[in-house]
C-alpha cells in the first residue's frame, strides 16, 4: 500500500510518501516563514496563493524523493479540516484532482488529530491509548485518544493557542516571527522568575481548559510598566527595552505557558488514569516544554512520546494517520468539503 499525503492547512506546504508499514519514504515542506515574516503573522490570502504555486512542486518533490511515480499511489490522504479555508481548500482540490486522474480513494486527515499521530510514527509503535496534547499556533487542546480513529476531545484554550501567545509576545518584545523559537533562543540567557506572570486557570482543579489571552495582555502591561509609556512592536517606547530584559521577559513568559501546559496534561492524566501522555504540534518543538515534561513523566510514571522538531510543525508525515483510516475504509467521496473552523474528535 502506497499514499501520498498532503498538508496546506496554514503556512507550510507539504506532501508526504507513506507506505502500508508507515514508514515515510519521503517528506517534503515548502514553509512560507519568508512571506509572512514581514507582517508578523500569517495572511490568510498570500498563504493560500503560495500554496496554489508551490503544491504541485512539493508533490513531485515529495515522489521524486521516494522514487515512486503517481501510477504507484493507493489513495491520496489529505488534511481536510481544521485550518485557514484558502489554504485547505488548494490541498483538497489537488487531492481530488489526483484522486480522480488515478481513479484511486481520497481519505480526509483531521490535522489535529494528525499531529498526535506524529507521536505514534516516532514511537515506531502504538502509542494508544494516551492523552494528547496538542499545541500549536491554532490549537491547545487535550484528547483521550483509545486509538488512531478514536479520538475524544476533553477540552482545550477558551481564547488564544499558546503558539499565537508566543507569536504576539515575541511581536510585543520585538522578536521575529514565528515568535516560538525567537522567544525560546531569547529565553536561555534570560531569567525565568524575573517577572511572575498569571498562570490562568492553573489552579483550577476541575478545568482541562487554558486561557492564553490574559497571560499575553499582563506581559503588554508589564513592559509598558518598564518602558513607562505603552510599547508597540518593540517600537515607540518612552525607554527602550534592554537585551536583559527582552531575555527575562521571554524566559518569564515561556516559563507561564510551560507551567499550564504542565498542570493541565497532569491533571489530564489524573482524570482518565491512562499511562501514555503524546505531545505534539508546533510548540511541542519548545526545548523547555520538552524538559519539563519529559520530568512531569518521570514523576507521574507515564510514557511520553513527543516527536522529533521537523514533525512537532506542520508536515505532511504525520498525515500518515491516513494509513488507518483508509485500512478501515474510512474514504470520501469526491464531493467532499473543506471544513475550516471545525474540530471533529471522533472523525
Ligand atoms: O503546528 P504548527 O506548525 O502550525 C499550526 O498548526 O498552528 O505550529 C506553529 C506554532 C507557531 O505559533 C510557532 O511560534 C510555534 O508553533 N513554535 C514554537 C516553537 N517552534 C514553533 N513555540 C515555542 N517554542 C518553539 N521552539
Ligand atoms: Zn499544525
Amino acid at each position: 500500500m502506497l499514499l501520498l499525503t498532503i498538508e496546506s492547512t496554514c503556512d507550510e506546504t507539504a506532501a508526504a510518501v507513506i507506505d502500508g508499514s508507515l514508514n515515510v519514504l519521503s517528506s517534503v515542506v515548502a514553509s512560507q516563514e519568508a512571506l509572512h515574516g514581514q507582517f508578523g503573522g500569517v495572511v490568510p490570502e498570500i498563504a493560500s496563493r503560495a500554496h496554489m504555486e508551490r503544491m504541485l512542486p512539493v508533490i513531485d518533490a515529495a515522489l521524486q524523493k521516494a522514487g515512486k511515480r503517481l501510477e504507484d499511489l493507493d489513495a491520496i490522504g489529505v488534511a481536510t479540516s481544521p485550518g485557514l479555508a484558502g489554504s485547505l481548500l488548494v490541498g483538497l482540490v489537488a487531492a481530488k484532482s489526483l484522486c480522480l486522474a488515478l481513479d484511486i480513494p481520497l481519505v480526509a486527515v483531521n490535522h489535529v488529530q494528525a499531529h498526535i499521530f506524529a507521536c505514534r510514527m516516532a514511537a515506531g509503535r502504538d502509542v494508544f491509548p494516551c492523552v494528547g496534547l496538542v499545541v500549536s499556533g491554532g490549537h491547545t487542546s487535550l484528547y483521550r485518544c483509545g486509538g488512531p480513529l478514536d479520538f475524544e476531545l476533553l477540552g482545550g484554550t477558551i481564547d488564544d493557542a499558546a503558539g499565537e501567545a508566543f507569536d504576539k509576545v515575541a511581536s510585543l518584545l520585538g522578536l521575529p516571527f514565528p515568535g516560538g523559537p525567537a522567544i525560546q533562543k531569547t529565553a536561555s540567557s534570560g531569567n525565568p522568575r524575573r517577572y511572575t506572570f498569571p498562570r490562568p486557570l492553573l489552579n483550577d482543579h476541575d478545568r482541562l481548559e487554558f486561557s492564553f489571552s490574559g497571560l499575553k495582555t499582563a506581559v503588554r502591561y508589564e513592559l509598558d510598566r518598564i518602558t513607562g509609556g505603552p510599547n508597540t512592536n518593540g517600537h515607540g517606547a518612552k525607554q527602550p527595552l534592554s537585551d536583559s530584559i527582552v531575555a527575562d521577559v521571554a524566559a518569564s513568559f515561556q516559563e507561564a505557558v510551560v507551567d499550564c501546559l504542565l498542570g493541565k496534561a497532569a491533571l489530564a492524566l489524573e482524570q482518565t488514569g491512562l499511562g501514555q501522555l503524546c505531545v505534539a504540534g508546533g510548540v511541542a518543538a519548545n526545548s523547555r516544554l520538552r524538559s519539563r515534561m519529559e520530568s512531569l513523566a518521570d514523576e507521574r510514571n507515564v510514557e511520553l512520546h513527543m516527536p522529533p522538531l521537523r514533525w512537532c510543525t506542520d508536515n505532511a508525515a504525520m498525515g500518515a494517520i491516513a494509513v488507518e483510516r483508509l485500512r478501515a475504509g474510512l474514504v470520501e467521496p469526491l464531493d467532499l468539503e473543506i471544513q475550516p473552523g471545525l474540530i471533529r474528535p471522533g472523525r
